[in-house]
């Protein structure tokens, strides 16, 4: 997957992203992350991008030209690589007719061929790339939000900064208005970096361990289990027997208890979205 982030502040996302699980799986290829300099479209000599709105109020806004050239350079790219990608399948095509002819081991190099055709036809489809732009008036972000955005291959992330940016060129590129809690930021760096972080370990890869994104909290509405390492005994506190049992049904069982109980307590309002059998809601309800 790529992200593609446009920010006044390109060395604050680069710094950010660069270590521990995301930066592995950018070094491993699994993910690209490119922070767009959106002052390198600045069009006068002081490389100005933000000037007094119209009407008056307070602060500056983000013109709608820099954003909007730094916006096209990046689909620019991205529609290159497509073209790039149908040109490959075309020729893959026309092998996969010649293989038709051909003996049956070769047919089925035929049917992975015409699989890429199709694929490649789909993203030429004029599709345009998913554009969001973090902001206190955007769709809260959550788990659901990660799971879905984590099936783009490429997802732009536009960061505002002082009072925001002229609203034409909003109008014209966002598909996505996001913002990651009701409270107010300074920029939209912090937030871009923190969907990047919650789509890029779904990823496929990018987790050593797949499962662990799926048993966790969210995954069904329901926070996840406590967990104990070792030792047995740390200030004279236990490990749960049943942990030790080695018994995984009964394992399995007090797991689940544990988060029901765990979202009950911390966050009853998951709650209501989470799918309990009715032995467990009549359970929690005593
Ligand atoms: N920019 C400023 N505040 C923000 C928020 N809460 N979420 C997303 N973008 C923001």
């Amino acid at each position: 997957m790529n992200f593609h982030i446009l920010t006044l502040f390109p060395e604050m996302v680069s710094n950010g992203l660069n270590t521990s699980i995301i930066g592995r799986a950018v070094s491993a290829g699994l993910l690209s992350i490119e922070a767009v300099n959106i002052r390198d479209f600045a069009f006068n000599k002081h490389q100005s991008v933000d000037d007094y709105p119209y009407g008056g109020g307070a602060g500056m806004l983000m013109q709608a030209e820099p954003v909007y050239l730094a916006y096209e350079s990046v689909a620019e790219k991205i529609r290159q690589r497509t073209a790039a990608a149908e040109e490959t399948s075309d020729a893959a095509g026309e092998a996969a007719a010649l293989s038709e002819e051909m003996a049956d081991a070769a047919g089925e190099a035929a049917a992975l061929s015409e699989e890429m055709a199709d694929a490649a036809k789909e993203e030429k489809s004029g599709k345009k790339p998913r554009v969001v732009y973090l902001s206190p008036q955007g769709s809260v972000f959550d788990q659901k939000m990660a799971e879905e955005l984590a099936q783009e291959e490429d997802l732009i992330l536009l960061c505002g900064h002082y009072e925001g940016i002229d609203e034409r060129v909003l109008e014209e590129i966002v598909t996505d208005y996001v913002s990651i809690g009701d409270y107010v930021l300074t920029g939209g760096e912090l937030p871009a970096m923190v969907m990047v972080d919650a789509i890029s370990r779904l990823v496929p890869g990018v987790l050593h361990n797949d499962v662990s994104a799926e048993f966790e909290s969210f995954q069904d509405n329901l926070l996840e289990y406590p967990q104990y390492s070792r030792p047995e005994e740390w200030h004279g506190k236990k490990v749960p027997p049943v942990l030790l049992s080695g018994h995984h049904a009964n394992i399995e069982k007090w797991r689940r208890e544990q988060s029901i109980l765990r979202t009950y307590e911390r966050r009853p309002d998951l709650l209501e979205k989470a799918e309990l059998t009715g032995k467990e809601r009549k359970w929690l309800e005593e």
